[in-house]
């Protein structure tokens, strides 16, 4: 039976739906169906289609009491929403259903496995917040609260163990039958640490041990754990609030956390061997991953960050979405991230370009857009001295144009969407170091979705991801190189 506060989500999003201009909307990334989105939810392929929760509020294009939104889709690209499928209604979750994760039981059912968060008046007037994971159980439309919630609380924790920050269950099936889960949680120094719980039947669970200590390296509380194996290695996908900057790889505020090594499943322990940045650019956030049927790993974030999501008007009847979802691997001990291969079934209009010479500015007949798919391969000209700089301008008009620029010397790939249409006063800018590129050499391809880009470098070495407020009508691109570059462009049209 679902709950009246569900009922009326239910009714206020079918309602409101309609009232949204699509032609302002993404087409193929997955934006909130109405209201405020963020983290993605519950990523799972289930009887015959991927489905994708989000954390959701539906009434205000701002964050307020969590729901879990909803949607569906055969190839992560057409999507079509299905009603909310949680809602703040219960003792245990009365003020926010929190993220989590899916699984199906061997019975065909699907369990959704989530943070219910409660909040309760101190001493002091001041609130203080519980977490704890909760499970609801459905058929892929409808999901009942399970009546033996929450299944792990805080006296399941060791002693140390923060009870307010325990969030985010990332909850997988082992070849056995049994189930693991991986959640995120605050220890007494104020760092963050994940801690693993085992499970023989889905329903009762119970603490192993912290698989993972932060020990204050990579920020403070981590945020959206994820574990799986990747290419031979095991890989921890995690995003800490309260990160200090180091070098180019991370930056100040919240951010993302890849943690490649080994895993010895008899022992449950994890040998870390490298760290990196999930993504260089400004807004990404929270990725979960499933496995496909084919048995790719598909990674998908909330295109937004929390430091930098003040850019709306209160009018607005939606705020956030989704990156593209990504394809992921690993080489040479790094992550490797490209776009989802079906993208390329919604290519059309091909322009191409070999061997353009730029020195100066460059404007190529064809090539504009703000739904495209765009592959620049660049190198410096032979017999010519190294070029200084070279940028893309794209989203562009008389007033507006977001870049990206390249200065080999210092191999160093600049996003800037500072005249994108912003009016705050958030970070616009990010640099990121790409590794060999003092050859003049890079290859950029740019996926453009009406408010979003996404950069794949070299191949998915790195990702920069940013959001652009940018009128619609912003859509030429230019080239402009400092010194002689010469360059490949190739483009499509995204259609959906
Ligand atoms: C991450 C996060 C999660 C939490 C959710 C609340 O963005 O803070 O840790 O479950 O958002 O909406």
């Amino acid at each position: 039976m679902n709950s009246q506060t569900l009922r009326e989500a239910r009714r206020y999003e079918e309602a409101t739906e309609p009232l949204l201009n699509p032609a302002e909307r993404p087409s193929f990334h997955l934006a909130s169906r109405v209201g405020w989105m963020n983290d993605p939810n519950g990523f799972s392929y289930y009887k015959g289609q991927y489905h994708l929760f989000y954390q959701y509020h539906p009434y205000g294009p701002y964050w307020g009491p969590m729901h879990w939104g909803h949607a569906v889709s055969k190839d992560l690209l057409h999507w079509s929403y299905l009603p909310a499928a949680l809602a703040p209604d219960t003792p245990w979750d009365r003020d926010g259903c929190f993220s989590g994760s899916a699984f199906e039981l061997p019975d065909g059912r699907q369990v959704l496995m989530y943070t219910g968060v409660m909040k309760i008046p101190g001493a002091n007037g001041e609130f203080q917040e519980f977490q704890r994971q909760c499970l609801a159980v459905g058929d892929g439309l409808d999901y009942e609260k399970y009546a033996a919630n929450p299944v792990l609380d805080g006296d399941d924790l060791p002693l140390g163990c923060s009870r307010t920050d325990f969030r985010d269950p990332k909850v997988w099936k082992k070849a056995d039958g049994t189930y693991r889960c991986v959640v995120g949680n605050r220890s007494a120094d104020g760092s963050g640490q994940i801690l693993l719980f085992v499970s023989e039947n889905g329903f009762d669970w119970k603490y192993e041990k912290v698989l993972i200590k932060n020990d204050g390296r990579f920020g403070k509380m981590w945020e959206c754990p994820d574990f799986f194996s990747l290419d031979g290695k095991q890989v921890l996908l995690t995003s800490p609030q309260e990160m200090l900057p180091r070098g180019f790889e991370y930056h100040n505020g919240n951010g993302t956390l890849c943690l490649i090594g080994t895993y010895d499943e008899d022992t449950d322990t994890f040998r870390e061997e490298n760290d990196q940045s999930i993504d260089y650019g400004i807004d990404f956030y929270a990725p979960q991953t499933v496995m496909a049927p084919d048995g790719r790993r598909i990674m998908i974030g909330w295109m937004q960050n929390w430091d930098t999501c003040t850019m709306r008007e209160p009018e607005q009847m939606w705020y956030g979405q989704m990156s593209l979802p990504r394809e992921l691997s690993i080489r040479n001990g790094r992550l490797i991230q490209k776009p989802l291969r079906e993208l390329e079934a919604l290519r059309e209009d091909k322009v191409s370009y070999q061997k353009v010479e730029v020195n100066g500015e460059v404007r190529l007949n064809g090539v504009e857009g703000r739904k495209i798919d765009m592959e620049l391969r660049l190198s410096p000209v032979e017999g010519e001295p190294m070029y200084r700089k070279f940028a893309v301008r794209f989203a562009q008009n008389d007033m507006f144009y977001t870049a990206l620029s390249f200065r080999p010397q210092e191999a160093v790939l600049k996003i800037d969407r500072k005249f994108s249409g912003s009016r705050k006063a958030i970070i616009h800018q990010r640099r990121s170091l790409v590794q060999g590129s003092e050859s003049g050499k890079i290859k950029l391809r740019i996926i453009l979705d009406q408010c979003s880009v996404e950069v794949f470098v070299n191949d998915g070495i790195q990702v920069m991801t940013a959001t652009l407020y940018t009128d619609g009508d912003a859509r030429g691109i230019s080239f402009y190189a400092d010194g002689a570059a010469q360059m490949d462009v190739v483009k499509y049209e995204l259609k959906i």
